[in-house]
């Protein structure tokens, strides 16, 4: 893991966007994932804007979402499809040659989990995964005790998710599942951007980088990608 504290979520926010945008440079059509959440609203934004400023040509690259709540629409309030619309789609000046948002609205949620599987198989493998960290050291909606050998899954929100989740939708939604990408797929990025933010995240984060590696905090399970980074502020960073 190569681990990189900004002094701030800015100088955060930034990096990890121009890491992502060195492997689009390096294959055109590269196939790129970014989390949801509050952790990277920056760097969503500043990659939009390298891509309107022409630092980097996404006309050949492709874009899948991470995870989704299941029950929640690409334009329901706090679905991850909802901020992949505001936050990127809607301020690129061009788009991606192709996207894939996960509908967790989906009448059929195992024909959306397997629609997931084959854009990533005929698109992929992930030539960058940009992720966040839950509280308790998810990725995407692999929640702790998760298989790492899985692909694509539906997967039990855990009790800390639960709780945590009201800061996106307050209590308009109560998901029980979330819909994800699996750590298999993730692992077989090329390259992986964990962001991290706030002296919330440090503990978590502390576990993850330096703990064991367990499916009990699967974020640990990037100690074993051999080409991880890590992108924290100094918040974040200071139990590290
Ligand atoms: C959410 C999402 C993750 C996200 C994480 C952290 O529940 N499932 O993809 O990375 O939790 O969110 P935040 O950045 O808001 O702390």
């Amino acid at each position: 893991m190569q681990i990189i504290v900004c002094k701030d979520y800015e100088e955060m926010s930034r990096k990890a966007a121009e890491l992502a945008a060195v492997s689009i440079r390096d294959n055109p059509e590269a196939l790129v994932s970014f989390p949801g959440g509050d952790t990277p609203v920056g760097m969503v934004h500043a990659f939009a804007e390298m891509v309107n400023e022409e630092k980097v040509d996404i006309s050949k690259a492709s874009y899948v979402s991470l995870d989704e709540w299941v029950g929640l629409s690409n334009s329901d309030e706090g679905s991850c499809g909802l901020f992949n619309r505001e936050n990127l789609i809607n301020r690129l000046h061009k788009p991606f040659a192709r996207m894939h948002l996960i509908n967790g609205a989906a009448e059929d949620i195992q024909q959306e989990r397997k629609a997931l599987d084959e854009f990533i198989q005929t698109y992929g493998p992930l030539d960058v995964s940009v992720l966040g960290i839950g509280m308790n050291g998810h990725l995407g909606f692999n929640e702790d005790g998760v298989d790492f050998n899985l692909n694509a899954h539906i997967i039990p929100l855990s009790e800390t998710t639960k709780q945590v989740m009201t800061k996106y939708f307050g209590e308009k939604f109560h998901p029980e599942y979330g819909i994800s990408q699996g750590i298999r797929q993730i692992m077989a990025a090329k390259k992986v951007i964990l962001i991290a933010n706030g002296a919330h995240k440090a503990e978590i984060l502390k576990l993850a980088v330096k703990g064991e590696v367990t499916n009990r905090v699967p974020a640990s399970v990037l100690q074993n990608h051999p080409n991880c980074y890590v992108v924290v502020d100094q918040a974040a960073a200071a139990m590290l």
